[in-house]
């Protein structure tokens, strides 16, 4: 199994959003028994609510129904998963601080590496936006998350 860990800051806003849109491009290429994912934030002010409801608002527009319930990365993060996909260069930065000494897996990526132009741009935090800020937010997200899953598709030959 191929596990992808979505990050962000708070757990609510960006990487719940990419975990829903990323599971939807999973399921619809039968690629569930291939892939799995989870999100999760680096600090933890939600820890365990459900998705900021513009986020919620945003995917159920896209056909999604967003349950996962906020999270903060733990250390076990780092072997657990073969991919963490971070949303701006902080979260990068944050999960370096907890990762410490083991750097023998190279698996912290930019989600932005995967956009069209591989701008490597931060997601913007759409976190006191308006809804307009979170359907762009989709927009990134779905977007980067296509991409990665052809990447990952290309280099485990699915
Ligand atoms: P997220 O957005 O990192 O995309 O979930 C945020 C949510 C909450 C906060 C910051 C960013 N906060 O400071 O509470």
């Amino acid at each position: 199994m191929i596990k992808v860990l979505f990050v962000c800051l708070g757990n609510i806003c960006r990487s719940p959003l990419a975990e829903g849109i990323f599971q939807d491009l999973v399921k619809n290429e039968d690629l569930e028994n291939k892939i799995s994912c989870n999100s999760c934030g680096t600090s933890h002010y939600h820890i365990g609510e459900l998705a900021h409801h513009l986020s919620r608002d945003v995917a159920v527009r896209n056909g999604l129904e967003l349950t996962h319930k906020a999270r903060q990365l733990k250390t076990e993060d780092f072997s657990e998963f073969d991919y963490l996909i971070a949303m701006d260069n902080q979260n990068i930065q944050n999960m370096k601080n907890l990762r410490g000494a083991d750097k023998t897996k190279q698996n912290i990526f930019l989600m932005r590496e995967f956009d069209n132009v591989k701008s490597k741009k931060a997601v913007s935090d759409p976190y006191g936006g308006d809804e307009s800020d979170f359907d762009e937010c989709y927009e990134i997200l779905h977007e980067s998350c296509k991409n990665f899953l052809n990447q990952l598709k290309v280099n485990h030959n699915l």
